[in-house]
């Protein structure tokens, strides 16, 4: 096969507006650091999948998203971290359900792509974690921890953590942070990842829709990684039906605009990134930000400046 232009794109949730000092510029330049280091990974002829399980990593360590280290809190003070992989190529999804004490859940998801059993939770998980010997890492971040206390106090009338662990804690508006990478490698492969800490105050058990189809798929035709609320991305079922869209004939453009109008008028509030199989790279979003950073392999651009509300855009 001819080498194809690899193609990249990410995100770091989507939600209600930065408002912290550190607001949009340090989330950017969070977010181009991994393009930077990802699309260098792609360049060098590393596989769409592994390209994406390196984005997420990074994605995962860095304490400003809600994923890995820097995970939220649920309602009873623990952190619970669900993640998944597919590759495209093959049409293969493996994923992890609220797991804890772990730094970066997508190395299980990676590992479960070649397990006969490829969606793990709680207790299933901490048991592969044994096997694999994978140490333990507590992802509890001070930012977090006291969002939690300041949410206790006011006995948990916010449903749900801010879209980033920002210094100056957002106390209005609730967001919704989770991190996803996707990716074209020069195979032509397609590969997806998405990894959260959840809603963030949530009830215990609750299951974000990050390790399910409706917010990680993938074919060979195109992959796409939701963010926002999972019961709205669930509801909607929103990566499968993009992907679904644009495997039987939609471009992926119009895939999303037919999807994000739907979304809208149910009300939901949600993001999502995708690549398709010619390259084309489009985000869309009905919350007022989504974070996402992406490579054409001329440039990079991000929607981080992007109007509030519904909106579909492409990155060439
Ligand atoms: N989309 C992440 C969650 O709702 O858990």
């Amino acid at each position: 096969m001819q080498a194809v232009q690899p193609k990249l794109i990410i995100h770091g949730g989507a939600g209600s507006s930065l408002k912290g000092k550190s607001g949009a510029e340090v989330v950017r330049r969070s977010l181009y650091d991994v393009i930077e280091a990802v699309y260098a990974l792609l360049l060098d002829g590393a596989s769409a999948s592994a390209a994406v399980v390196r984005g997420c990593q990074l994605l995962e360590d860095d304490p400003r998203f809600n994923s890995g280290t820097g995970s939220v809190l649920q309602s009873d003070g623990q952190i619970r971290m669900s993640a998944a992989l597919m590759d495209g190529q093959a049409q293969r999804f493996s994923g992890v359900i609220n797991v804890s004490r772990l730094k970066n859940p997508i190395d299980l998801a990676e590992f479960l792509q070649t397990s006969p059993d490829r969606v793990l939770s709680e207790h299933g998980a901490a048991d592969l974690m044994r096997e694999l010997q994978i140490p333990l890492h507590d992802p509890l971040t001070e930012i977090r921890l006291q969002e939690w206390i300041q949410e206790r106090r006011g006995n948990f009338t916010k449903e749900m953590a801010g879209v980033v662990a920002e210094k100056e804690l957002v106390s209005s508006e609730a967001g919704r942070g989770t991190i996803g990478v996707v990716a074209l490698d020069d195979q032509g492969r397609l590969a997806v990842g998405t990894s959260t800490g959840g809603k963030g105050f949530e009830r215990i058990g609750r299951v974000s829709d990050s390790a399910m189809p409706a917010g990680n798929y993938a074919t060979p035709h195109a992959a796409v990684s939701c963010t926002g609320i999972g019961e709205d991305i669930i509801d909607e079922c929103l990566a499968a039906r993009i992907v679904v869209r644009a495997t039987d004939g939609l471009s992926l453009q119009a895939a999303f605009e037919r999807s994000f109008t739907e979304a809208a008028k149910n009300q939901r509030d949600l993001g999502a990134i995708a690549i398709d199989r010619t390259g084309a790279i489009v985000w869309g979003k009905t919350s007022e930000v989504i974070l996402a950073a992406f490579h054409t392999g001329d440039r990079i651009g991000d929607s981080l400046e992007a109007g509030s509300g519904v909106m579909v855009d492409r990155a060439d």
